[in-house]
């Protein structure tokens, strides 16, 4: 069940004194921030090349091999933007406050791979010429929502990408070892948490609007989500690394960015649903249900490749 133009012009339209108060709150509750102040510049020398400096090795920097990888991985969603723009503009309108939010909100995403590539160039963590031949293809690939254009599918995706974003940048961080990659991660992070409380009340606002498609919506956008960056070459072995790290996983999506949208917006006990609504929550339901199986069954498997790995003995044996 989607909105039909006309119903998706009424939505936009009941939908903008919500965004236009919760675009006064973010501006409220939003800090200003310098991503050059979160850069250790005095770690930074010329490369090879042009400027004649030092070719890039991996020994330059101490990070692991995962951390690099979901460095790349989060760099490389955020190189995306204006794709993500183009996408809600085109959605959303660039009119009022609606047109307001998503020029700030622009901006803000700009911070994050700036401050993020300033970072990985400055400490040499990663190659800078794979890097930007990744952002090239990357960017040439573009991002298409998956949502053909619905607004009220949009607005479920974006509630739940924001939180996913913002809980991969903080566990990748972490995951650094470097008290300054997390530092800076941990402050995108919070961007990214008061983007994501931006879109969940949009999308309660909408549950209040139109219960029905709003439901149809979140049960669509939960059980087809994928992470903004799932177009970067070689995504799904890098996702396994992030997984296989615990940085992002099933349990991780299911516990720290489903559940929690889904709770706050109380959409297993709010009234007001019928007919469509009524069955795209029942399907919600037996989808989470399975979704917490796999993410079960995933940590299994992962404790038991590491227990492998702790025991070499073991592991030997299991060939
Ligand atoms: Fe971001
Ligand atoms: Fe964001």
């Amino acid at each position: 069940m989607t909105l039909d133009n006309a119903a998706t012009s009424a939505l936009l339209h009941d939908l903008e004194p919500v965004v236009e108060a919760n675009l006064n709150r973010h501006l409220a509750t939003a800090k200003e921030w310098f991503p050059h102040e979160y850069v250790p510049w005095s770690r930074g020398r010329d490369f090879d090349g042009v400027l004649g400096g030092q070719s890039w090795e991996p020994g330059q920097s101490a990070l692991s091999e995962v951390a690099r990888t979901s460095l790349i991985v989060n760099l490389l969603t955020e190189d995306n933007l204006p794709s993500y723009h183009h996408e809600i503009a085109a959605m959303f309108g660039r009119d009022g406050a609606w047109g307001t939010w998503i020029h700030r909100w622009t901006a803000e995403e700009g911070r994050h791979g700036t401050a993020i590539r300033d970072y990985l160039l400055t400490t040499r963590a990663v190659d800078p010429v794979a890097l930007e031949r990744a952002r090239m293809t990357h960017m040439s690939t573009g991002f298409t929502s998956a949502y053909d254009g619905s607004v009220l599918h949009s607005i479920a995706y974006v509630s739940f990408q924001e939180l996913a974003t913002r809980v991969a940048h903080r566990n990748t961080g972490r995951s650094s070892g470097d008290p300054l990659c997390e530092q800076l991660l941990a402050r995108i992070a919070l961007d990214e948490n008061l983007h994501m409380i931006f879109y969940r009340a949009l999308l309660g606002a909408a549950f209040e609007l139109a219960p029905d498609p709003t439901m149809r919506a979140v049960y669509d956008v939960v059980r087809t989500f994928q992470m903004p960056g799932h177009g970067i070459e070689n995504f799904g072995r890098k996702s396994v690394q992030i997984a296989m790290a615990g940085i992002y996983d099933l349990r991780i999506h299911h516990d720290e960015v489903v559940g929690p949208v889904l709770r706050n917006l109380n959409v297993f006990d709010r009234g007001g649903l019928s007919g469509d609504g009524e069955r795209a929550r029942e399907e919600l339901a037996a989808f989470l249900a399975d979704l917490d199986r796999s993410a079960s069954r995933f940590t299994q498997r992962r404790e038991a490749a590491r227990s492998r790995v702790g025991h070499p003995t073991k592991a030997v044996g299991a060939h």
